[in-house]
């Protein structure tokens, strides 16, 4: 049975490809059967250093896909139009479940709200997903806290297993360092991680991408065991370290 981290974002260029690489990194460290990918993706005109390259990357594994895929560097509905195409959500699920593996990392491609032809956004396809854990993605920025509430309550029942993240962006301004406690403190998300501004390699990439992992930890199904462990030798995880919400005393 496949399991499902979507990644999606407040909007394009936030950090999602960022964050769903160090994610992918994180969990192929600790399971086995991680497939990934990038269903939609526009503005391609080097498939090797598309979204859908820097996800396989980081899985180590033979680049799959997109399924539709634009070069235009437009919303990927326009994309679609112009290219005599229309995006289904229908075959994008059957697409991924073709993907196989015991926990798919699909990356969406621009916000949750973007467009994907007529009559479905991401977030239509978001919800035919069925998704075990979702991942929405902002930059740490001034109207974050805007966006961020906006797509959690468009999300609906699917908020409940949604981890937020915040990438630091390249400008940072007064807000940035500070989104993350404040929409706890509000209430509107129980779990908030923020992604340094550095490079995948980098500690810092990698402690935030593990907080991460252990975020939607709880939402998915044990990992299948390691069969190359010795007999009676287990494996020693790192306690969990997430940031939650104080509960009330
Ligand atoms: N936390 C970060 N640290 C360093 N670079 C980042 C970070 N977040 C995003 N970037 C860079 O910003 C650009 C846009 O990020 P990307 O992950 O591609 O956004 P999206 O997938 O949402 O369109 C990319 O060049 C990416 O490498
Ligand atoms: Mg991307």
């Amino acid at each position: 049975m496949q399991s499902r981290v979507v990644i999606v974002g407040t909007g394009t260029n936030v950090g999602k490809t960022h964050v769903a690489a160090a994610l992918i990194r994180a969990l192929v460290s600790r399971r086995r059967g991680v497939v990934v990918g990038k269903p939609v993706e526009s503005g391609v005109t080097d498939e090797h250093a598309s979204d859908s390259a820097l996800l396989t990357d980081a899985a180590g594994a033979p680049q799959v896909g997109p399924l539709y895929s634009f070069a235009k560097p437009v919303s990927p509905h326009r994309a679609a139009r112009k290219a005599g195409v229309v995006i289904d959500v229908g075959n994008i699920v059957l697409w991924v479940a073709a993907l196989g593996g015991e926990l798919a990392v699909i990356e969406t491609a621009g916000g949750l709200h973007s467009p994907l032809s007529e009559i479905a956004t991401n977030l239509e396809l978001v919800r035919a997903l069925e998704p075990t854990a979702l991942i929405l993605v902002g930059a740490d920025r001034l109207g974050t806290l805007h966006d961020v509430r906006g797509c959690m309550l468009a999300l609906g029942p699917l908020a409940a297993r949604t981890v937020v993240v915040l990438s630091a962006p390249e400008q940072v301004d007064q807000s940035s360092g500070t989104n993350a406690s404040e929409l706890i403190g509000l209430g509107w998300t129980e779990l908030a991680i923020t992604f340094p501004r550095a490079d995948q390699a980098s500690a810092g990439t990698t402690l935030a991408a593990r907080f991460l992992a252990d975020g939607i930890e709880p939402w998915l199904p044990p990992p299948a065991p390691h069969d190359d462990l010795l007999p009676g030798v287990s494996r020693i995880s790192p306690p969990p370290i997430t940031l939650r919400t104080p509960q009330p005393s």
